[in-house]
């Protein structure tokens, strides 16, 4: 198994771009299926995830490629209906293809997420709104059988505002008889930006970024051609980083106003930010100031970036309160990062930090994608050498992380085998 062995200490300088975003580019590659012809994506991340979408879409009857950042999609000869479980399993957001093969098909069979390390995630609220529009479903030796004759529009409350239960049913909804409203919404950038890519294949749209969005069904889709939006979480990822190691690093291709309750906190710590006409410069304090969290939907402090803040304020001066309040078992970090050193006391869903002066490197190992996250900006200013093991969880959300690291003088490098 791969790992990364990273050196502690090293001051993060110089300029970084930010990739697309992974989270928008896994619900627009399934949007590919409601239309047909030849689909254009650029910017699209070059990661573990986008190619086990790819995979799925080809088992569906797609053709995938990407290069150099641009993914062509041919939906042409889109005839299966099922996902199986072997692709599920690797990749919970497969469930994005339920709304559109339902809307494109009528007919649906797609296996059951399972268990994910940071918490149960059901798919409960997927399933009681494509019923609501008019969907059979069962469920069957794991897997969701949905039948339809052909969708209709109806009026669907989320009890929580589910980020892609809202965009399974945005699409769902963009080919369904009649008019859909989804009420207590997801406002996440990435459900826009699926909104916007639905817009400009011909879908009809509003509210997008709201809690309340309502769909007017069409007869067809045009094919997509479209630039996926800058990754929020890697950007604020890199921010992290720089502050921990109290670098100055410069970051390109950020879009501020998707991360503007990330840039708060950190400014809160003491960070840094000035706009500048080479991108977003990032500057690191010499001491962290702690400060407390609570994650929240958007445009709250997101949770994917819970596990880095947590690896940030271990060495804060002071004690940071971090609340989780999206997933009930996202503190795997914990154990790790406390191998490295930190002082961490958790209590249910509230994790309490007291700076130390410093962390420790330490052999640790990736639990889930934000916690091998944090354990990076953790070791980046740990003294001594960390070494990160199953770093294949790292690899789903971020694009070379070791190349960028490295061009901002990280001393890091990847041990193969
Ligand atoms: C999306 O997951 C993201 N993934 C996650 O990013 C992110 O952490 C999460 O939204 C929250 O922002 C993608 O976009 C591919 P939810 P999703 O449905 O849609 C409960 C990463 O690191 N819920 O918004 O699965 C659920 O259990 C990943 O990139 C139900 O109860 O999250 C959770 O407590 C990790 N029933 C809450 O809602 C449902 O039917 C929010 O989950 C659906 C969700």
């Amino acid at each position: 198994m791969e790992k990364l062995l990273i050196s502690g200490g090293k001051k993060l300088r110089g300029s970084v771009r930010v990739s697309g975003a992974k989270n928008a580019a896994l619900p627009i590659m399934a949007s590919t299926i409601l239309g047909h012809g030849t689909h254009k994506l650029r910017r699209v991340p070059n990661l573990r995830d986008v190619f086990t979408m790819g995979r799925l879409l080809e088992h569906l009857g797609a053709e995938f490629s990407l290069s150099d950042s641009t993914a062509l999609i041919n939906t042409e000869d889109i005839k299966g209906h099922e996902a199986p479980y072997d692709l599920v399993r690797t990749m919970r957001a497969s469930v994005l293809v339920l709304g559109p093969l339902l809307a494109r098909h009528g007919r649906a069979r797609v296996s059951l997420p399972g268990g994910c390390a940071i918490g149960a995630r059901p798919i409960n609220l997927h399933l009681l709104g494509l019923q609501k529009m008019g969907a059979l479903i069962s469920l069957d030796k794991g897997y969701v059988n949905a039948r339809t004759r052909r969708l209709r529009g109806a009026n669907i409350c989320f009890d929580i505002p589910t980020v892609t239960g809202t965009e399974n049913l945005m699409m769902a909804a963009t080919l369904a008889k009649g008019l859909t409203r989804l009420e207590n919404a997801a406002r996440e950038p990435e459900v826009i930006d699926l909104a916007n890519a639905l817009i400009s294949a011909g879908a009809r749209i509003e509210g997008a970024g709201e809690s309340i969005i309502e769909i007017e069904g069409v007869k067809e889709l045009n094919s997509l051609d479209y630039d996926i939006i800058p990754d929020r979480i890697e950007a604020g990822t890199f921010m992290a980083a720089a502050g921990i190691t109290g670098g100055e690093i410069v970051m390109e291709g950020v879009n501020t106003e998707h991360i503007a309750a990330v840039v708060a906190k950190l400014q809160e710590t003491g960070i840094k930010f000035q706009e500048s006409e080479k991108g977003l410069v990032v500057r690191g304090p010499q001491h962290l100031r702690a400060s407390d969290v609570k994650t929240m939907p958007y445009p709250g402090f997101p949770t994917d970036m819970q596990a880095q803040f947590m690896a940030l304020m271990s060495v804060a001066e002071g004690t940071s309160v971090i609340s989780e309040t999206i997933f009930e078992n996202r503190f795997m970090h914990v154990a790790e990062l406390r191998r490295m050193g930190a002082d961490i006391n958790i209590e249910g869903s509230i994790a309490t930090v007291k700076g130390v002066k410093s962390l420790k490197g330490a052999p640790v190992m990736a639990t889930d994608l934000r916690a091998s996250a944090s354990l990076v900006v953790a070791a980046l200013a740990a003294r001594g050498e960390t070494l990160i093991d199953r770093i294949y969880h790292l690899d789903r959300g971020y694009e070379s992380i070791e190349n960028k690291l490295r061009s901002l003088g990280a001393r890091i490098e990847r041990q193969k085998g």
